[in-house]
């Protein structure tokens, strides 16, 4: 099933996606103070071979050529993140005008060449100042994160910027790095994870007016992380082991932001939250969201599990079912993708929906050749947007979709392993090499996907300028 580029509407948006700690490195220059995964990569065992994102994809120094490989690619919207200790090293108050000539300078490039650039305020990469007095488990994130975007927008409201995103996926930097602790800030149990879910999502509110605030005439969403959760058997206790991970791994901050508030009744568990409540919380999670961003990858299968504390359920990973994946073990499953949109796009049917994140990890080699080969990453691709264009052939409103990512990058707890770009970085040297994932991408939006990805070999060197 391949997908033609002219099944979508011309108002789609079509990008690629990214974020400030993942690609920038330059993680204490021009006045940036470290973030918690600047510190929790510095201890032993928590990421993929001690690795750190100190220099990343350098994008920082390098953000002018990635910004022409965008042109070159033709790639309309990017999407990338503001990195809060960057612009506000102390977390709040003085803002560091270097960190912020950074974004402005993004902004303008981006602009210049015709690209719209789609910010998100917070992907992850929380101030360490911060997280020493709580980080996310302190209700004065509140007014941190509101300082934050009032900041952010005093100084690049004016620049042209039509479409923002207040938060990244908040169930992954909550759960990971609050629950599980396998993400930074690494902390555990749920007397972490529950102030900070509630928070988190009162934050998304918070963002969204505030920007408001500074910008009439913009769009704002935010993203939600989100897997297709079938059940493993049609035994009773597995359908409830499904309904229960879809409650925890796809409605909890999706359906309070559209005012329905925590799923509880799927989520007992969650109840303690309520002692956490001020007076009107109620009220306060729902934000006014213009579309929501669905971030998709894989479908999970759930089976009920009876030592698994509270949820009594667990996932069965793709391995041990002997299913197609990628490098990061998620089952390669397009229609997950479809059942996502149609899921999510039922919350506000009367706005769109965005697919702010979709893509593949593959073990791609460079041979020093001009090219990158990755069929795999191309099929994943051709399938998942065919899967777009069937939703949207179904009644379901989605005006974009943004791959995940441009370029290799820090993959978090996975450090450098899982190369998920369109094209190949290089990290000795900072090397971008097109993939043939990319050259395919560039053909399909310019409408001219001949299948031939030799006739349009790019390589770019920027580490030789
Ligand atoms: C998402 C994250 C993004 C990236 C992809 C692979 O959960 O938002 O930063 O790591 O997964």
């Amino acid at each position: 099933m391949t997908p033609v580029r002219n099944e979508f509407p011309d108002s789609f948006a079509w990008g690629v996606s990214t974020a400030a700690l993942q690609t920038e490195g330059a993680w204490n220059l021009d006045g940036k103070s470290p973030s918690v995964w600047d510190t929790f990569s510095t201890r032993k065992g928590k990421i993929h071979r001690g690795q750190h994102p100190k220099v990343a994809c350098d994008f920082y120094n390098r953000y002018e050529d990635d910004v022409e490989l965008l042109r070159i690619l033709g790639i309309p919207n990017f999407r990338f993140s503001i990195a809060w200790s960057r612009v506000l090293p102390n977390g709040t108050g003085r803002i560091n005008d270097k960190g912020m000539d950074f974004y402005k300078s993004l902004v303008d490039k981006l602009l210049e060449n015709e690209i719209a650039p789609w910010p998100t305020l917070y992907h992850w990469d929380l101030p360490q100042l911060l997280e020493d007095k709580g980080g996310w488990t302190n209700r004065d994130i509140l007014h941190w994160f509101e300082d934050f975007a009032n900041t952010v927008g005093l100084s690049l409201g004016n620049r042209g910027i039509q479409n923002w995103m207040v938060l990244n996926e908040p169930m992954v930097f909550t759960g990971a790095g609050y629950f599980l602790g396998y993400h930074a800030p690494g902390k555990r149990g749920f007397a972490n994870f529950i102030p900070a879910m509630l928070h988190a999502a009162l934050c998304t509110r918070i963002g969204e007016e505030v920007l408001r605030s500074h910008q009439s005439e913009i769009t704002i969403g935010s993203t939600y992380s989100c897997s297709y959760i079938t059940p493993k058997t049609i035994r009773e206790k597995d359908l409830i082991a499904a309904k229960r991970a879809d409650a925890l791994l796809n409605r909890l901050f999706v359906e309070p932001a559209v005012g329905l508030g925590f799923p509880l009744e799927d989520l007992p568990m969650l109840r303690p939250v309520e002692k956490w409540m001020k007076q009107g919380d109620d009220a306060r999670l729902k934000a006014n969201l213009d579309f929501i961003g669905v971030q998709n990858y894989t479908r999970e299968v759930a089976e009920a599990c009876w030592y698994v504390p509270y949820l009594k359920a667990r996932l069965v990973n793709a391995k041990k079912r002997g299913v197609p994946h990628t490098e990061m073990q998620w089952e390669i499953y397009p229609e997950a993708l479809y059942e996502m949109l149609v899921q999510f796009g039922r919350y506000q049917p009367d706005k769109p929906v965005i697919v702010t994140e979709n893509g593949a990890a593959f073990p791609d080699v460079y041979d020093g050749s001009d090219a990158v080969q990755d069929p795999l990453r191309v099929q994943y691709l051709q399938k998942h947007i065919a899967q777009v264009s069937r939703a949207i052939k179904d009644g379901v409103p989605v005006s974009g979709y943004f791959v995940w990512t441009l370029m290799d990058n820090f993959e978090w707890a996975e450090g450098y392993r899982p190369r998920f770009g369109l094209i190949y970085n290089d990290f000795d040297t900072q090397k971008r090499i097109i993939k043939d994932s990319g050259r395919w991408y560039s053909d399909f939006l310019s409408g001219t996907d001949s299948g031939d990805l030799s006739s349009r070999a790019v390589l770019m060197d920027s580490s030789a300028k």
